[in-house]
């Protein structure tokens, strides 16, 4: 089984991040061939400062591997490091209905807040479709809202084998339920793109402060709460540590317990849960060659498999 994912280097990584995403591939690479990549062409679509997109790739980098990415196991690299995945892109769009990528809601939603829209964030599940295709993708973790891009990935991919025969391996989008939709400190879906994130690392002053400023209604704490399960709070240790979620859902509910310990204790579990993460980070940061070989060995092995499935595509419709 091939275990497929990307992430963008569009800024600091957070826990809807860690746990939509990260961690659900970094347990799946223990059960097959895992790929993962940070995803600088995608990147482009809306960062336009190179130094900051240079940092961001080294950040993510570091980032995932502290959190337990295993590049003896699953196989690490950067996404432009395998450029053949812009040729099959190509290839790919000649057989994408302009409806399909219209209907597509990340596209729909910044252009709906009145982000310039550039034909590369228009045609960006194209190039999505094409880095899962290239690696005979048969899996790839994902949080919700990447669900889309993989449902077109997969109409692609069939309309690729009726038109030329059988070439791709259809995909399938795995998501983890319990994680789906972790919400952000203003109870939206958290995003980098939303201001409203907490971040897998960080100084623990501001992190402190950005839990601590989650917003509470005005009960007071002896006051049971019997719609405890929407608080913001719980609903965030509930995905951290369940347990304690569970704990402090039904402390809340019954009355005695105040806002402001339980941010508190969501904050200690927080900061509890990525002790060592960040002890790693902290080794791999004054090691940047190590760090460095680990994409440049995953881009290599990246490729050689890229280039057998793009000649695979090629003769399939006829360039060669
Ligand atoms: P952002 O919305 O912060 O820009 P990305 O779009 O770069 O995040 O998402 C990277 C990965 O993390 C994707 O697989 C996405 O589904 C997942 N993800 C992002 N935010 C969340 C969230 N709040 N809950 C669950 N998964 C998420
Ligand atoms: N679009 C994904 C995101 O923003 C990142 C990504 C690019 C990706 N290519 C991918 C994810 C292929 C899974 C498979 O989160």
């Amino acid at each position: 089984m091939r275990i497929l994912s990307g992430i963008q280097p569009s800024g600091a990584l957070h826990l809807g991040n860690y746990f939509g995403m990260m961690k659900p591939s970094i347990e799946l690479q223990e059960q097959g061939e895992a790929f993962y990549f940070i995803a600088d062409y995608h990147s482009m679509t809306s960062l336009f400062d190179a130094e900051q997109r240079r940092r961001n790739t080294h950040e993510v980098a570091l980032d995932f591997l502290a959190c337990g990415l295993d590049p003896k196991r699953a196989v690490f690299f950067r996404q432009s490091d395998v450029p053949e995945v812009c040729e099959l892109t190509w290839i790919l769009g000649t057989l994408t209905p302009m409806g399909l990528l219209e209907r597509c809601h990340s596209f729909k939603d910044k252009a709906a807040r009145g982000i310039p829209v550039n034909s590369g964030l228009f045609t960006y599940p194209v190039l999505m479709a094409a880095d899962i295709l290239i690696y005979d993708s048969n899996v790839v973790p994902v949080g919700q809202d990447q669900k889309q891009h993989v449902e077109v990935t997969r109409d692609i991919a069939i309309k690729f084998n009726q038109a030329y025969g059988d070439t791709f391996v259809i995909p399938e989008p795995r998501i983890r339920g319990d994680v789906a939709k972790v919400p952000g400190i203003d109870g939206e879906k958290m995003s980098k793109s939303y201001g409203n994130t907490i971040e897998i690392f960080g100084s623990e002053k501001t992190l402190r402060k950005k839990v601590m400023s989650i917003k509470m209604d005005s009960r007071p704490p002896e006051e049971p709460k019997p719609d405890a399960d929407q608080n913001l709070a719980v609903q965030l240790l509930r995905v951290i540590n369940p347990e304690a979620g569970a704990t402090f859902e039904e402390q809340l509910r019954t009355g005695g317990l105040g806002y402001g310990d339980l941010k508190k204790r969501l904050f200690e579990a927080y900061w509890e849960y990525f002790a060592k993460a960040r002890e790693k980070r902290a080794e791999l940061e004054a090691n940047p060659d190590y760090v460095n070989q680990v994409l440049a060995d995953g881009a290599a092995k990246a490729r050689t498999k890229a280039r057998d499935v793009l000649q695979r595509a090629r003769k399939a419709c006829g360039l060669e």
